[in-house]
């Protein structure tokens, strides 16, 4: 998406001075102050990053983790005879980098069934780019189509009150930052925009790591889309006073019943948005859709430092700095992700079109 008018991607593989692969990517971190990039140039580092969310969303966490997969064919001797195990020793290192987004496994299970065809390591790395750089690339495309079915979803709004600002609520950051390009949640509220149909997004900071508040204001912004910050615990009562005409949010993982992991306080907010009769949707690319699990209740929640909850990171002097915000002594704890129960989406926004939970494995296998 744009950054003050100019296009801009989450991550792409580049070459060293040296010659040797290496992954660019957005240092989310550092968000939104400062905006960096940081060269990745190991799969060791490639896992780092993923781990410490210096970047996060899970088709980003897809991409990189493709990346890091080729990264890990060029680091080993090319004279290894176990190169085959060696590679998938490091394949399983990057799964293991965080459990809750299921295009991370999605994306090393593809890298694995196409490293079992490499019949040397020469194959096996040009295997392994070309694959890394098809996700990369069909990510981009998928979201693209996301925002254009969703689109219509926010026309339709608009069209019974064309002069009305279609008010959107959304849950921490499914945007261009999450993503390659264009977001998930957030791809048909650009395409809305660039159409020029009015929308404003209240966007939920996201505590603890407040996704919303530092990425999703920060490139709704860069893009020119109009938006508010709210504290998590405001969205129920906005859609009381009749502000909500919908909610969009992404997703990591969405079992074969429709039900839906994101991050933590989503479930909330559909619960909410049920009891006011406003319509919930969860934007969800293919690689999203984990079809070995029945129902939500099976989905592994990622359990993170009680330090993210009881720190608090903000801009001071020109500088970051991290400040603590509660008793220094009381214990925290930090579920990164809820379940929202099918029963509560109104439908789902993919790249192969908009349907409900019933409809769901059907359309995600056509
Ligand atoms: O912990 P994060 O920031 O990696 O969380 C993932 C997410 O960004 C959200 O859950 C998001 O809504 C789904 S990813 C498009």
């Amino acid at each position: 998406m744009n950054i003050n008018g100019v296009p801009h991607r989450t991550i792409w593989l580049a070459q060293d001075a040296d010659g040797s692969a290496i992954v660019w990517t957005l240092d989310q971190r550092k968000m939104p102050h400062f905006f960096d990039f940081i060269a990745l140039k190991s799969s060791a580092e490639i896992i780092v990053a993923i781990e410490e969310m210096w970047l996060r969303g899970a088709p980003l966490i897809g991409a990189a983790a493709a990346l890091g997969f080729y990264l890990a064919t060029t680091e080993i001797d090319k004279n290894a005879s176990d190169w085959r195990e060696q590679i998938t020793e490091i394949a399983e290192k990057i799964r293991a980098s965080r459990p809750t987004a299921v295009n991370l496994n999605w994306a090393i299970q593809r890298q694995l069934s196409i490293l079992a065809k490499a019949k040397n390591l020469n194959e096996a790395q040009n295997f392994a780019q070309q694959t890394a750089l098809d996700i990369v690339e069909e990510d981009v495309e998928i979201c693209k189509q996301i925002g254009a079915h969703g689109l219509s979803i926010i026309e339709a709004i608009s069209n019974q009150a064309p002069d009305k600002i279609v008010n959107i609520l959304t849950h921490c950051n499914a945007g261009w930052l999450a993503c390659v390009d264009w977001g998930t949640a957030t791809a048909p509220i650009y395409q809305a925009h660039d159409k020029g149909i009015k929308v404003h997004v209240w966007v939920d900071e996201t505590r603890p790591r407040n996704q919303g508040a530092s990425l999703t204001a920060w490139e709704l912004g860069k893009h020119g889309v109009p938006h508010t910050i709210i504290p998590d615990n405001a969205g129920g009562h906005l859609m009381q006073q009749g502000r909500v005409d919908m909610c969009i949010v992404g997703t990591d993982r969405v079992t074969r019943n429709g039900d839906t992991a994101n991050k933590i306080g989503t479930y909330l907010k559909a619960l909410a948005a049920h009891d006011n009769n406003v319509p919930f949707y969860v934007a969800l690319p293919s690689t999203t859709m984990d079809f070995e699990l029945q129902t939500g209740a099976e989905i592994p929640i990622e359990t993170r430092s009680e330090r993210e909850v009881k720190y608090i990171q903000g801009l001071h002097e020109g500088t970051l700095k991290e400040v603590l915000l509660t008793p220094n002594d009381s214990p925290a704890l930090n579920y990164g992700f809820d379940v929202t129960p099918a029963k509560y989406i109104t439908a789902f926004i993919t790249e192969k079109g908009i349907c409900t939970a019933a409809e769901l494995l059907k359309i995600m296998n056509d």
